[in-house]
């Protein structure tokens, strides 16, 4: 059985370096070690506000990387100007609000359908392949397709932030939470069914995975605070091997096991 894959995203290294000021700890670093401990992209969010990610990150990586690069980036002028520079492998289009946490939801493709449809079109020069993040609903998945990206990273946050706990045995969710797994489903499939790949994340952890990794459609998963957070007690390489155990016992367990 094919593994899904794991892109690691290390912009909370960044966030610990940036806190401080100083030169450690690397995310250049974090990644390498992802790497050898079997993540098969590293993903980083280039923001506006150079919050966590810097350029220069960035740039290093794009040298260092041996897997596939992934940049999460707003569909801005800045940004493009950054893609086309440095060609990573994956561009993920991303909404971006300067007061938000974290990425809070899906990009309204339906909303801004002819202005994404231009900035895709200059972005396809980059050579990267294209991924749009969004929320897994039919229209939204409908309108990725329509513009020609090859890949749609499904929102998890819905899922990961209803509450309930998971049987230990069966990995099974509660009654909340598998509402929201069905949704992730059905986009998934939705999504497959429309020719596109299939990605999925955004708050995923080693408790919650499980559920998501079982449904077959998702071809690849990029989880980053968590694995962050859990490397801090275990190293950088032992969280990323757990992550990628979890994966595999979510999709050995089967969806109609759940
Ligand atoms: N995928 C996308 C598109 C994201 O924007 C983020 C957060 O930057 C992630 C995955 C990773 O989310 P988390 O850090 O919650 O695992």
């Amino acid at each position: 059985m094919l593994r899904p894959k794991l892109g690691v995203n290390v912009d909370h290294v960044a966030t610990v370096r940036e806190a401080r000021g100083t030169s450690y700890p690397d995310p250049i670093h974090a990644a390498a070690l992802a790497e050898s401990a079997g993540a098969d992209q590293i993903t980083v969010h280039l923001r506006e506000d150079r919050r966590h990610i810097q350029e220069r990150d960035v740039r290093l990586l794009r040298e260092t990387v041996e897997t596939r690069l992934n940049l999460e980036m707003g569909a801005t002028e800045e940004m493009l100007e950054i893609a086309l520079e440095l060609e990573p492998d994956m561009v993920t289009v991303v909404p971006e609000r300067r007061d938000e946490q974290t990425t809070e939801g899906g990009l309204d493709v339906v909303g801004q359908l002819d202005a994404l449809d231009g900035y895709l079109d200059r972005l396809r020069q980059s050579g990267a392949h294209l991924s749009l993040f969004i929320d897994p609903d039919r229209e939204q998945i409908e309108a990725s397709a329509e513009l020609g990206v090859e890949l749609v990273e499904l929102h998890t946050g819905d899922y990961c932030e209803a509450a309930g706990p998971f049987d230990n045995r069966t990995h099974s969710p509660d009654d909340d939470r598998r509402e929201e797994l069905e949704r992730l489903r059905t986009g998934a499939e939705r999504a497959a069914d429309a020719g596109l790949h299939v990605a999925a994340g955004h708050g995923l952890n080693i408790n919650n995975i499980r559920p998501v990794a079982a449904i077959p459609e998702f071809e690849e998963f990029n989880i980053g605070h968590s694995i962050v957070s859990r490397s801090v007690l275990v190293g950088f390489e032992e969280a990323v091997e757990e992550m990628i155990d979890a994966l595999m016992e979510g999709r050995e367990h089967g969806f109609d096991n759940l």
